[in-house]
């Protein structure tokens, strides 16, 4: 199987958690865009969805499904993302389609966060994938130097601007051992938006495809 088929795979099985009369928040990815055609099969059961992306929201769109600012909705009984990397804890690196903020967003107001992937994007410890940081412009050259202070080798994302207007950093050279403390001190530099480290929220399920078919997976390590 291609990791495009493992990702569909995972896309199409996360279906089981939808539950009628709900409103789904969806994540952003390749992963998700398989989600999102599954759930085009469902659309009549469902109340809708809040989305993560602008490209989230225009596949959303363009298939149907209802889609609502998420200040109308009192709330997201189930929040459905993919990852860059994944953990026993079930913390993830996010971010590789700088969507980070959002998603952080929907993730702390889900009930629930179920976590799609492919066996790739599962890790012993993160930060083999560089960690993305979304930053205010006007801080990147100070927010530079705090994150290699912290030990990691900031890249700035060429020709990227988010949905918000802001810049990524991604962050190489990390071997994140506590990603709780990590989270908490990045996202305390002034000028930093979001950290694409999802380990004080992370995810409830993890579904990762293989070869061997798709797992639930609650906690593994
Ligand atoms: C988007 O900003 C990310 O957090 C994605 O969820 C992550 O990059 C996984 O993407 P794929 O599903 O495309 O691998």
């Amino acid at each position: 199987m291609t990791q495009d088929e493992l990702k569909k795979t995972v896309g199409w099985t996360a279906l089981k958690y939808i539950q009628p009369g709900t409103i789904v928040g969806v994540g952003t990815g390749s992963t998700t865009a398989h989600f999102i055609d599954a759930l085009v099969t469902v659309k009549q059961k469902i109340k809708g969805a809040v989305s993560s992306s602008e490209a989230s929201s225009a596949k959303l769109k363009n298939l149907g499904i209802p889609l609502f600012d998420l200040n109308d909705v009192d709330s997201v009984d189930i929040y459905v993302d993919g990852a860059d990397e994944i953990n026993g804890n079930l913390q993830m690196i996010k971010g590789g389609g700088a969507a980070l903020t959002r998603e952080k967003i929907i993730a702390a107001v889900a009930r629930k966060f179920i976590c799609i992937a492919d066996v790739s994007k599962q890790v012993d410890v993160l930060g083999c994938f560089p960690l993305p940081v979304e930053v205010i412009p006007m801080a990147r050259a100070w927010v530079e130097r705090e994150l290699i202070r912290l030990g990691g080798l900031p890249e700035y994302r060429q020709d990227v601007v988010t949905d918000n207007f802001n810049i990524i950093l991604d962050v190489h050279n990390l071997k994140i051992l506590d990603a709780i403390a990590l989270e908490e001190q990045i996202n305390n530099i002034p000028g930093v938006v979001t950290v694409g480290l999802f380990a004080r929220r992370s995810a409830d399920i993890a579904l990762i495809g293989s070869e061997q078919g798709v797992k639930d997976i609650f906690v593994w390590c």
